[in-house]
């Protein structure tokens, strides 16, 4: 396989890589970054894919890796980590992430117009989101939060407010009106009446949370889920013979075809890809089974 060198978040790489592979391929298979996600290589329509090319948004989907020698590749884990907590805490302040997946391109998206004195207006905000479609949601809690980020960017680094610039009372367009008691107020940051933050939406809003096309266990050459047909039911034996292949097939495989192999004589099957997953997010001790 030929390489590719070029610098990945501050640092010299030297990755190799497939013909026909995009960068994005490049980067979440052989660099281990997750946060640029695929949501419709290599389409290139949906900006989850974003990353910075010599500090410029790039799809990364829509590039081959040849075309990355010599060049500067920053992902969103590479953004300067005050940037990342002033953009997370916006994000989450605003409402601005619900599932997370298009969030990351989008903060990679937002770090260049804080970057560039662009996040002030409304209008070059909105414009500049033009590129990235998030299936959650409208975008005016999207551009609320870059607004603030940019606020607060300019501004010692601080959130300019404790409430989201669109915080309705439910009932205040009917005349209903807060009781003052609840009413939030500078000194309360959570609590009655005010907008609580949400569990770990920073994470998320940095894609610092991982989807399932981010699971990583080792030996894997890739991994998907797979639904039950069967709502109720015991697993007493998987047939995997359809899944087996000899080693030397595997990186064929790991192309386009078989969506559960691995380095090994023996893929994996479908349930023990959910099961190491499992185990590793949900036992107290990771990697180990959960007591009976
Ligand atoms: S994955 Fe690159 S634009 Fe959608
Ligand atoms: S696609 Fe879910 S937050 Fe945008």
């Amino acid at each position: 396989m030929p390489n590719i060198s070029f610098i990945l978040n501050g640092k010299q790489v030297t990755v190799p890589y497939e013909p026909g592979m995009h960068v994005l391929e490049l980067l979440r298979e052989e660099c281990g970054i997750v946060s640029a996600k695929n949501g419709c290589a290599p389409e290139g329509t949906c900006g989850c894919c974003l990353v910075l090319i010599d500090g410029r948004p790039a799809l990364s989907c829509l590039r081959k890796p040849q075309q990355l020698e010599g060049h500067e590749v920053t992902t969103l884990e590479g953004i300067p980590e005050e940037m990342r907590r002033v953009l997370g805490e916006a994000f989450v302040l605003e409402g601005g992430v619900q599932c997370g997946f298009c969030t990351p391109g989008i903060v990679v998206r937002a770090s260049s117009l804080l970057e560039n004195g662009q996040a002030s207006s409304r209008e070059s905000i909105a414009k500049a989101l033009d590129g990235h479609l998030c299936r959650c949601t409208g975008y005016k809690r999207i551009i609320d939060a870059i607004q603030t980020a940019g606020e607060a960017w300019n501004d010692h680094h601080e959130m300019p407010r404790t409430e989201p610039r669109h915080h309705f009372y439910f009932g205040e367009e009917f005349g209903l009106k807060r009781n003052p008691a609840t009413t939030p107020n500078a000194n309360v940051k959570n609590g009655i009446g005010s907008s609580a933050s949400r569990l770990g939406g920073a994470q998320q809003a940095l894609g610092d949370k991982p989807f399932v096309d981010d699971m990583r266990v080792p030996g894997m050459l890739h991994g998907a889920m797979v639904l039950t047909p069967h709502p109720r039911a015991k697993v007493l034996g998987i047939d995997s013979s359809a899944a087996m292949c000899p080693a030397s097939a595997a990186r064929a495989w790991r192309c386009r075809t078989c969506r559960f192999s691995w380095e090994s004589a023996r893929p994996p099957v479908a349930s023990e890809i959910l099961w190491r997953w499992w185990s590793r997010t949900h036992s107290s001790t990771p990697g180990k089974p959960r007591p009976k």
